[in-house]
């Protein structure tokens, strides 16, 4: 069945509930304006000019990590009222004084536990679901979670898709890719180990590179050290898979805030890595080459300090330079395309999906496009 749009509902005076994905990078403790929050300015226009009442779910990283914070900052970034709470008093009372062309953002939807269980039989949906007409996902890069605000409540109230959603929608339909060169990086393994499964054209970087090396027997020392949990959860999904595949050569490691670069020889070493090597980058670079299209989600290295953006700029410029039809995906690899000045004219497609797009690669169903597909509430 077709996902409706905003195009088909008359939103005037309607209670919207909006499904965004705010998730940004955090940097000393601020968080950063990001591609997907520039991109959402479009739904989020359309809503405030046809005078709906809009009030937004949204995570910001997900509980224990560094960076799970409130929404408080985002809500400045993108220029709309903020509640500090969910489901209290304080937010149903704001919820209800909102007036037709005023948007509201709820605080951090990962604070509530009822967010992971994905249903529509919680106290989430209970809760805010009777204050809306209308639920409107446009967050295509969260449509691969199994959780309340993108699977719980399209169940029970009318719902489709923002113009964000829409665009990433339409376009990876009309994408096809064959013999493709895969570059997976980024520190989420999980959902590029779906694409590895399918793949055998694949260059690693970013912890995920890490991952994958250490999986083919390597000890990088410190950095075994802090990637510890993600060994123990992935090494082992990793070593029947990495054989084939291409991993890094080098690394750059950070030394009191420099930057050393080590062949993967000279590991274990006491410092913490940071980006690929340059031997590495000249490796892939000479691959991107050859390759007839490409996929690349996941930066190389940390992007939000300059000697460490060497390895992500090499590969996204010699992708640039590439005729090869190419998609690049996830938000730290967009913010980065425009952080490093790369122009965005010479990607195939730019997605603003990460595991989402990685899980639709890998030919998976995404849940959160799923139900709104399947939804006949009118
Ligand atoms: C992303 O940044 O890819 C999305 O916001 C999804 O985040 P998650 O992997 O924590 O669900």
């Amino acid at each position: 069945m077709k996902i409706r749009t905003l195009s088909d509902f008359n939103l005037r005076n309607k209670r919207v509930l909006l499904r965004l994905d705010l998730n940004t990078e955090i940097i000393k403790g601020k968080a950063q304006l990001s591609e997907r929050m520039k991109a959402h300015q479009i739904t989020l226009n359309e809503l405030k000019k046809k005078k709906a009442i809009t009030v937004i779910l949204a995570h910001q990283s997900r509980p224990g990590e560094k960076d799970f914070t409130s929404l408080k900052q985002h809500a400045k970034l993108i220029k709309v009222k903020f509640v500090p709470d969910i489901i209290g008093e304080k937010a149903i009372n704001a919820i209800k004084s909102l007036k037709p062309g005023e948007v509201l953002l709820l605080d951090n939807i990962r604070n509530l536990k009822e967010e992971f269980d994905g249903t529509e039989n919680n106290n989430l949906v209970r809760t805010l679901a009777p204050l809306f007409n209308i639920y409107i996902n446009d967050a295509f890069s969260v449509s691969h979670r199994e959780q309340t605000s993108v699977t719980g409540f399209p169940k029970v109230l009318p719902c489709g898709m923002g113009r964000v959603m829409e665009a990433e929608v339409k376009s990876l339909e009309n994408i096809n890719l064959k013999n493709t060169l895969y570059i997976l990086g980024g520190a989420k393994p999980k959902e590029n180990i779906d694409v590895l499964k399918n793949s055998k054209n694949v260059l690693t970087c970013g912890v995920f590179g890490q991952l994958c090396t250490i999986a083919k027997g390597a000890n990088l020392g410190a950095q075994n050290v802090f990637l510890k949990n993600k060994i123990k959860e992935f090494v082992p999904l990793l070593k029947p898979l990495v054989k084939e595949i291409q991993t890094p050569i080098d690394f750059a490691v950070n030394i009191n805030g420099k930057r050393k670069d080590l062949p993967l020889k000279e590991f274990p070493s006491q410092y913490e890595i940071f980006d690929i090597g340059p031997q590495t980058q000249k490796l892939y670079v000479e691959k991107i080459k050859q390759a007839k299209s490409i996929f690349m989600k996941g930066v190389a290295g940390y992007c939000e300090d300059k000697q460490f953006q060497q390895g992500t700029k090499a590969i996204l410029q010699a992708i640039a330079k590439s005729k090869a039809f190419s998609v690049v995906g996830g938000g730290h690899t967009t913010d980065a395309i425009s952080k490093l000045h790369i122009n965005k004219k010479k990607f195939g497609y730019i997605s603003l999906s990460g595991g989402a797009l990685d899980e639709y690669v890998a030919g998976k169903k995404l849940p959160g496009l799923e139900v709104l597909r399947k939804s006949k509430k009118k």
